[in-house]
């Protein structure tokens, strides 16, 4: 098992990452069990499947344990539901001493844990991530939120678990557009930290796409949590360093935009973003053209979709009504070489549209 631990003082917590770890969860969790209620928020297909089980386990061993389900999709990040499940809780008779377990994707972890967060001002919370992005990205750093009809992730805290438990097993029944799109998280951590993972990555994703190494997924996993955790541990309120976390994202979430939500995975419109933001690093004169084509080739081991025919011009639009142009400045995230990012004020929109052009 490796584990890795988020730094910070008082609220420090440790990711823990095993294949078949969630069979050992009771045995993990004893340490935070002092006979409260447990309530494991999760998803209806991922409930029959492993929620069961899992509240099965604990309840063997002496945990008090409920289950609740929340939709699946953005709609379960509607304020309405949210109070919803502040309700069930109350129902349940949960306290301030009661611990919610969020079993499930990104937006389990952002529904359960903004709840976590406010119910009776804050109680404990577990991680139990199901999906890659989950696993290496959306579990580690605390920020929880929920949408308003105006956008998404509006209103949110930042709120640290106890602990987050990876079991790399859950990828076995996540469809391969998923796990695309996790690997391409995982790319950009070796993209801005870390230039041998990242060769690695490449060398070896065909074998890490087919989950039929686990101590090499369990690695790669483990490695790209060390990473974020380092970032969050070192400016967990995003007034620096966090922002290299954020490579690719600029024109990746606009692209999504533009799209429409559901035509691309998040990991593969960040795949997009990277490249752009690798082609403008090359223009700028920040990698040269080797570096460039080496970090464009890896990327391109992952089975990306064909991107649906783009304006750039309207994905410029997007990306300037996006919440990262700051009083008017836009922070793009480039690479000095591959495994350094570095953050730039200078970006233009001609470079952009440049650099959407190549797509
Ligand atoms: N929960 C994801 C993050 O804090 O980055």
């Amino acid at each position: 098992m490796n584990t890795i631990q988020v730094e910070l003082g008082n609220r420090s917590y440790p990711i823990w990452v095993k294949p078949g770890l969630l069979s050992d969860l009771p045995d993990k969790l004893q340490i935070f069990n002092h006979g409260q209620q447990w309530v494991i928020i999760t998803q209806p297909f991922l409930a029959g499947e492993y929620g069961s089980r899992l509240a099965e386990q604990l309840k063997a061993n002496d945990f008090r344990v409920a289950l609740l389900t929340i939709p699946k999709g953005e709609q379960a990040k509607a304020l309405s539901r949210v109070e919803s499940l502040y309700e069930d809780l109350l129902r349940m008779k949960c306290d301030r001493s009661t611990t919610i377990l969020a079993l499930g994707g990104g937006v389990v972890g952002d529904v359960a844990g903004f709840v976590a967060a406010t119910f009776m001002r804050g109680i404990d919370y577990i991680q139990v991530p199901t999906t890659l992005l989950a696993m290496v990205d959306s579990s580690i750093g605390g920020k929880t939120g929920v949408n308003l009809p105006q956008g998404k992730n509006l209103v949110g805290a930042i709120y640290q678990p106890k602990a987050v438990a990876v079991d790399p097993h859950f990828l076995r029944s996540l469809p391969l557009r998923e796990l695309v799109s996790g690997f391409a998280e995982v790319l950009k951590y070796g993209a801005i930290r870390d230039r041998e993972f990242f060769h690695l990555l490449g060398k070896n994703m065909e074998i890490l796409l087919s989950l039929g190494d686990d101590q090499m997924l369990e690695d790669a996993i483990a490695r790209s949590c060390a990473i974020k955790a380092a970032i969050v541990s070192a400016d967990e309120r995003e007034g620096g360093m966090r922002r290299i976390l954020n490579f690719g994202h600029t024109i990746g979430h606009a692209l999504e935009t533009t799209t429409g939500y559901n035509v691309l995975r998040h990991g593969e419109a960040i795949a997009f973003g990277m490249l752009c933001a690798g082609f403008i690093s090359r223009n700028l004169g920040f990698i040269g053209s080797d570096e460039w084509e080496r970090f464009r080739d890896t990327l391109y081991q992952l089975p990306l979709p064909e991107l649906p025919s783009i304006d750039p011009e309207v994905v410029l639009e997007t990306i300037t009504l996006d919440k990262k142009v700051q009083a008017g400045t836009l922070h793009f995230v480039l690479l000095e070489e591959i495994g350094k990012a570095v953050v730039s004020t200078d970006v233009t929109e001609d470079d952009l549209l440049e650099a959407l052009e190549i797509l």
